[in-house]
């Protein structure tokens, strides 16, 4: 059986998730090689990164809907992969302009054409097995962001790519 890492962090709540010091840190952290972050927002991580967004406004290299980047991607394949997409569609409208993810199960499938083997998916939101066992993912660590009172916590999974 292998060992799952759990984390509990205290933090604040940020509509643009790595704008939080705590989930900032963690994610340089646990980053490894060449990260495609899809869902890139504003804050530019210490890390070697390619950054998507839809939003113009973010600083971003490319500013695509995210499953219309990945399917159409012929470039390197990447150590990691983050996914901070909106949780949810009513944040979609509330917070980011109207932005909504892609389905997301499209998204999943796409993932692993894009990944190197033994390369990391790291996603943020309120589930904790996301990419799962049927693509070839091991769940290996998960970090509870705790932000007090009535909030939910941000939960973000790391689940490692082994290609059978
Ligand atoms: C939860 S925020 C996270 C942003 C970033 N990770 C951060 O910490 O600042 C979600 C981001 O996804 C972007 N977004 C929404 N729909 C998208 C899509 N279909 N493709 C790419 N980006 C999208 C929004 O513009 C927003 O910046």
């Amino acid at each position: 059986m292998k060992t799952l890492h759990i984390e509990h962090i205290r933090c604040p709540l940020h509509r643009y998730t790595f704008s939080v010091k705590a989930i900032r840190n963690w994610t340089e952290r646990v980053c490894e090689g060449k990260v495609f972050n899809l869902f890139a927002g504003k804050t530019l991580l210490a890390l070697d990164e390619v950054r998507n967004d839809l939003d113009p406004d973010m600083p971003a290299d490319h500013h695509c809907d995210a499953l219309q980047l990945l399917r159409g991607w012929s470039g390197e394949l990447f150590g990691t992969v983050l996914l901070d997409p909106p949780y949810a569609y009513r944040k979609s409208m509330e917070l980011y302009k109207g932005n909504i993810c892609s389905p997301f199960r499209q998204l999943k499938d796409a993932i692993p054409r894009i990944l190197r083997p033994g390369g990391l998916v790291i996603t943020f939101g309120y589930h904790s097995v996301v990419m799962g066992r049927n693509r070839g993912f091991t769940l290996e660590r998960i970090a509870l962001f705790s932000h007090g009172g009535a909030i939910h916590d941000t939960i973000a999974s790391v689940e490692r790519y082994s290609p059978p």
